[in-house]
């Protein structure tokens, strides 16, 4: 039996986005958790997807709402994560990391920013574990757009029910305040996550022999 159950989030630590709109904004994110345990309690009956097929079918909508479901809790879970509980100096290994390829801070936020006015659903910045390099991913649906063996480091939500209630268009002022709201304590905990365990598999030989990626960290 599946039951998963919402994370809670400190929201009173957030400046500039309401109280309404991160609520409602909360309320969405709960929808998804219940609608993934309903996925996931579903017994896999044969009878139930003698249909199956890619245009229209009883297994096509589980699995369509399952990626969906299961990609908007996480990114729920992480873009909530980090942007509250204050922290909101930007510093630590990441910044550092961040200056170190992105030339400063100020480009960094500057290509943020740009991917989130230009997408429809979220702006990730990632590791992906291809170069071990930072990637700003952007995507116009929770499980669209995802990439695998990615680690995200920040998430930010730039659907419209991320900012409508408050910013209404400005979408661009709407994803500044995020940016004041970013919580780096957050950030660089989820970035030493990824650097000891590239560690932790750089002592293991062996597994070097079967892993298509190069475990050697760059920065
Ligand atoms: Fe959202």
């Amino acid at each position: 039996m599946y039951n998963i159950k919402p994370k809670t989030f400190d929201f009173k630590s957030v400046n500039g986005i309401s109280a309404k709109q991160l609520d409602e904004h909360y309320k969405l994110y709960v929808g998804y958790v219940n609608t993934l345990n309903k996925i996931w309690n579903i017994p896999y009956i044969p009878e139930n997807y003698t249909d199956s097929n890619s245009t229209y079918s009883n297994m096509r909508s589980l699995k369509l709402g399952e990626t969906y479901s299961l990609d908007g809790v996480k990114l729920h879970q992480l873009y909530f994560q980090n942007m509250t509980g204050g922290n909101n100096t930007p510093s630590g290994p990441l910044l550092n990391a961040i200056i170190d390829q992105f030339s400063s801070y100020d480009r960094f936020i500057s290509y943020l920013t740009n991917v989130g006015l230009s997408m429809r659903g979220w702006a990730i910045l990632a590791i992906d574990s291809i170069d071990n390099k930072f990637h700003i991913i952007g995507s116009d649906l929770h499980d669209t757009g995802a990439v695998w063996l990615s680690y995200p480091l920040l998430v930010m939500d730039v659907y419209e029910h991320a900012y409508f209630m408050d910013f209404g268009t400005d979408k661009r002022k709407y994803i500044s305040t995020f940016i004041n709201n970013i919580n780096w304590g957050v950030l660089n905990n989820r970035f030493a996550n990824y650097v000891s365990s590239l560690q932790i598999n750089n002592m293991n030989a062996n597994m070097k022999r079967y892993s298509p990626y190069p475990f050697e960290f760059h920065y």
